[in-house]
């Protein structure tokens, strides 16, 4: 199969594309498709083989479910059961947004979506793009991140091509996303409402609307993706938390591992980047500009992997806000 790539305008978005993505939706194809997060691989979430076609491309396992996205607050009852008062707040706040809600599934939506939970995660994207072709498709789509199964999410329809060409059908190219890691993840069909994913809707933002949320740290496995090293690079990652010295402690690692042969890679805050002469580096940002490092993770990853650097060692940054889940992917990809 070739992968068609569509360039599309998310300011002045062509309806001819939009219906053509939408098409191949219908026939039970695979679409990837930007969101405010990240580009999500697309089926239709009532084609069960359509939806299977999405862990064969990823090479995902099949006790991983995926999430469900919608357009339009209505269509919520085609995919679960019950929305509680304290969803619909959520809801009333944060959608359309980077926040998953964990409900009870309705009993129609196909088994393989949820891999045969009970419950289902479903979000309404604000990406214009990701909202006309939901629309047009006139169905939900079921969509994980649309990267390989142990590879960072995509953040721009490169980042799709590079994992995925020739095994899905159309990529919606829209550039960059906007806020560069996945959504927030928080499951409602148990007490106390638990955070399964860190990401778009910071843990300070919720804890505003529901003050007692928490974070299932070391708790049983309720998200079957959260655990698992999601990001596992070739390139070993270690980070150095931030605090004194942490210049210091950086580079005497850079020392020792380059001295071991290894061939590093740092991942700096914009104010240190004058610190590391004579070693590779890249700026994720300043350090207290906890949005565009966001943007800016998923890529620089990918790009020291590409250019075959064995181990990234990266300055870590506070941890308030998104710099708490940015910091969470971190410790995911070194493997904690
Ligand atoms: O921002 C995002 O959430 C992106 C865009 C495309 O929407 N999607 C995304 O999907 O990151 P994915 O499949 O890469 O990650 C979804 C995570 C997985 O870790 C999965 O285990 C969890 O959501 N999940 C999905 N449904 C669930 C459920 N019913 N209960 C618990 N965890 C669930
Ligand atoms: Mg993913």
């Amino acid at each position: 199969m070739k992968t068609k790539i569509l360039k599309i305008n998310s300011q002045k978005i062509e309806p001819s594309k939009i219906k053509k993505a939408a098409a191949v939706i219908k026939k039970g194809g695979l679409v990837a498709f930007p969101t405010e997060t990240v580009y999500g691989l697309g089926a239709d979430a009532f084609n069960p083989q359509a939806v299977a076609k999405i862990f064969a491309v990823k090479k995902r396992p099949l006790n991983d479910p995926l999430i469900v996205h919608i357009a339009e607050k209505k269509d919520i009852f085609k995919v679960a059961k019950e929305v509680n008062k304290i969803a619909y707040r959520l809801i009333e706040k944060f959608w359309p947004g980077p926040l998953t809600l964990v409900l009870e599934k309705s009993s129609l939506l196909p088994e393989i979506v949820t891999t045969g939970l009970d419950t289902v995660g479903l979000r309404m994207p604000s990406h214009p793009v990701a909202l006309s072709l939901i629309r047009e498709a006139k169905t939900p789509l079921a969509a994980p991140s649309a990267n390989l199964f142990g590879k960072p999410s995509p953040t721009t329809a490169r980042h799709v091509w590079e994992d995925l060409k020739d095994k899905i059908d159309l990529i919606l190219d829209a550039g960059k996303t906007e806020i560069g890691l996945e959504s927030t993840i928080l499951d409602l069909t148990r007490r106390p409402f638990s955070l399964l994913r860190l990401g778009g809707i910071s843990l300070e933002e919720l804890r505003k609307i529901i003050p007692e949320v928490k974070l299932c740290k070391g708790e049983k496995v309720v998200s079957p993706g959260m655990f698992r090293c999601h990001y596992s690079p070739r390139a070993k990652v270690m980070v150095v938390e931030e605090g004194k010295h942490q210049i210091e402690k950086v580079k005497e690692l850079a020392h020792k591992f380059s001295r071991k042969g290894k061939k590093i890679g740092i991942m700096v805050k914009e104010e240190d980047k004058s610190k590391y002469e004579k070693f590779r580096i890249k700026v994720l940002g300043k350090g207290d500009d906890f949005a565009t490092c966001a943007g800016n993770l998923f890529s620089l990853l990918r790009e020291f992997d590409n250019e075959g650097v064995d181990l990234i060692i990266v300055e870590g940054i506070r941890e308030k806000g998104l710099g708490r889940a940015i910091m969470e992917r971190l410790r995911k990809a070194q493997g904690i």
